[in-house]
């Protein structure tokens, strides 16, 4: 069952205050914060189980080898992939888009090829694929937004033609919330050859994702805001893509036969692995994803649906707040500016009350681009979060616009 109380005591942190406040985080999805049962993973692998993976024959690093390839299992039955040798670990989903951008761009996208990327994109999802092509001769062609952040795929036909290589798409804006219809948009990408790559930071874990039903070509998450430890992540590929794709970290794991004359490299998903892999940040990940898993279907989402509701029908009670992205089915992310605040100052407001958003550009500097504005409020729910905390943020956010305007 949601057990509400339960759950907030699983993450030590939600005890503490802020300056002499009690903390309301409402950052989740710039971080999300970690259930006792993934430090007490991190520490328990650190004290009891540390040794290097696939490096040993000794126990300690043959069962840390063994936990390692079961979190890859994990992930693999997490966001239903085919194999497991289809999910290799990164250092996030930076790391993942990047190295996508870099060696399967690298080798396949060419002068007077183009890459189309939505206009709601993270940078991460979007700086790694202009570089590229601006690095190989190709254009960049930009899918655009309406002012409610639906994201217009009805535009798709312009904008894709056999020259497209590369589509690359969020399944859930970090900024505007909007979750677009991506299997269409799929589709159409298919139709011209191109391949499409998904974004699923934010996606995922507000309800999952099948790779197989959205038939996506690469997917990447980060584990952080799965509420995992930094510095692991995720990248998700069709297996002829992954082996079409050459490896660009070379060194220790990677490799099969190794001489000064050539080099072979190791099969899938090692060929992407090179050196010491997090694979203490890869095991917290799966306990991370068992955590999740352990609610009923769909209870976390419905929860973080409610606080949405919630919020928006508070928020948009207040004078002047102006909230940006209102596509229904969006997930829990609340970005606002009010009139004549700036929206660092009420960051700054709300931070004195131990209310933790974010401020600024939120990496989607296009989107703030789009809407003329220099930045954003933006609170994110997660599955700890309240509806007294929403009262508190609400309450923290009138005595903003009272003073500053
Ligand atoms: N990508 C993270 C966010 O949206 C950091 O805040």
């Amino acid at each position: 069952m949601f057990d509400i109380d339960k759950i907030r005591s699983d993450f030590p942190i939600l005890g503490r205050e802020v300056y002499g406040h009690p903390l309301v985080y409402l950052d989740s999805g710039a971080t999300a914060q970690k259930p006792r049962c993934v430090t007490d993973t991190v520490r328990y692998l650190h004290d009891e189980m540390n040794a290097n993976v696939h490096r040993g024959v000794h126990y300690l690093s043959e069962t840390a080898t063994e936990l390692y390839e079961a979190a890859r299992e994990s992930v693999r039955k997490f966001i239903d992939a085919e194999s497991s040798d289809q999910i290799i670990f990164t250092a996030g989903a930076t790391a993942s888009i990047n190295a996508v951008a870099y060696a399967w761009g690298g080798t396949f996208i060419g002068a007077g090829d183009n890459v189309v990327i939505s206009e709601m994109e993270h940078h991460s999802n979007l700086v790694p694929w202009q570089q590229v092509a601006f690095r190989k001769g190709a254009s960049v062609r930009v899918l655009p937004f309406d002012d409610d952040g639906r994201l217009m795929t009805e535009r798709l036909g312009e904008l894709l033609d056999d020259r497209t290589k590369v589509v690359a798409v969020t399944q859930a804006s970090n900024t505007l919330g909007t979750r677009p219809d991506l299997k269409p948009l799929i589709e159409a990408a298919h139709a011209v050859g191109a391949v499409v790559m998904v974004d699923g930071c934010q996606g995922v874990v507000h309800g999952g994702v099948s790779v197989r039903d959205l038939d996506c070509d690469f997917y990447a998450f980060s584990g952080h805001k799965l509420y995992a430890p930094t510095g692991i992540g995720v990248l998700y590929g069709k297996r002829d893509l992954l082996e079409a794709m050459p490896p660009f970290l070379f060194g220790g794991d990677m490799v099969d036969r190794v001489s000064f004359e050539r080099t072979t490299f190791a099969p899938l998903p090692l060929k992407f692995e090179a050196g010491t892999a997090n694979f203490i940040g890869a095991i917290a990940l799966g306990e991370a994803i068992k955590y999740v898993t352990s609610f009923p279907e769909g209870a976390i989402a419905a929860h973080e649906e409610r606080l949405l509701r919630y919020a928006t029908e508070r928020l948009e009670t207040i004078d002047g707040l102006r909230i940006y992205g209102n596509m229904p089915g969006k997930s829990p992310i609340i970005s606002f500016n009010i009139e004549g605040a700036h929206h660092y100052d009420v960051g700054m407001i709300l931070d004195k009350l131990g209310i933790a958003i974010r401020t600024g550009q939120h990496c989607a500097e296009p989107v703030m681009t789009h809407y003329g504005v220099t930045g954003m409020c933006r609170a994110s729910f997660a599955m700890y979060n309240t509806e007294a905390e929403i009262d508190a943020l609400v309450a923290g956010v009138e005595r903003a616009a009272r003073m500053l305007r």
